[in-house]
């Protein structure tokens, strides 16, 4: 389904995705772990097209995405949850969700309701700014915001960063229901390697810009862990 082949990014004349390559199959939930600064959310901004490829392919399905505007990846079904959230605190939360579905739906109330259904807590507070919700309301808003698009793939940035432990459970809830009830396909980048088995079947591990190994993550070995992710 997405098709990544021998990618570069840089910033300027530093370099920073060193000739990356990866494939996500249809229905898979994957996971991209990988310390701090290792390339993990410029790869997910090469993807959505924000940032230029110095070199390589990018395909969706049948179509090779490498030089469209990151408006027509997403129309094509990309969609993307930063890293911070970044909703928009001074609009209401219903608003941040409209943002989300003005350019891709002409029914954006069936879309909303059909994504409020995934998101119970959030419901409530429709008319509240989402400035003033928790940072794990926060986030079902943003994978909300995202799922407004009708996505094929949804790429998320460090969903646990700075979340409770109870609402990491509830947001690996939603991203299974997300995967199976949605049909859409998952990648995560994530830090949190717990959480990280639990939402992902498969692995990949990035180092200086690479991917330096992968695997099921039931499979993952401790010494793995040790030597790529350990701090
Ligand atoms: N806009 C930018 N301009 C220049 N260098 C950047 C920019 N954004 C990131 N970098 C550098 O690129 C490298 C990779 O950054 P990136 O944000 O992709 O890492 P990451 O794996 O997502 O890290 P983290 O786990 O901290 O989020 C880092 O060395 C970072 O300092
Ligand atoms: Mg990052």
């Amino acid at each position: 389904m997405l098709e990544i082949t021998d990618i570069k990014v840089n910033y300027g004349k530093s370099k920073v995705i060193n000739g990356l390559s990866l494939n996500v199959e249809e229905g898979e939930k994957l996971v991209i772990l990988g310390r701090n600064g290792v390339g993990k959310t410029t790869l997910l901004k090469s993807i959505i097209g924000v940032l230029p490829l110095e070199q390589g392919t990018i395909k969706f399905g049948d179509t090779e995405v490498s030089s469209y505007a990151a408006n027509a990846r997403s129309r094509l079904g990309i969609a993307y949850v930063p890293q911070g959230r970044e909703i928009i605190p001074d609009l209401t939360l219903e608003e941040n969700l409209d943002l989300g579905g003005y350019a891709h739906t002409k029914n954006l109330e069936s879309q909303k309701a059909k994504v409020l259904d995934l998101f119970p807590a959030l419901k409530e507070h429709l008319k509240r700014k989402g400035g003033v919700l928790s940072g794990g309301q926060q986030q079902q808003l943003a994978i909300g915001r995202a799922l407004m698009s009708s996505p094929q793939i949804l790429l998320l940035d460090e969903p646990t960063e700075g979340i409770q432990p109870n609402v990491v459970a509830e947001i690996s809830n939603i991203l299974k229901r997300v995967q199976t009830e949605m049909k859409v396909t998952v990648v995560i980048v994530e830090q949190n390697l717990k959480f990280a088995k639990k939402i992902a079947d498969r692995f990949v591990i990035m180092q200086k810009g690479q991917i330096v190994a992968s695997g099921k993550t039931n499979e993952m070995k401790d010494d793995m862990v040790k030597k790529y992710l350990a701090v």
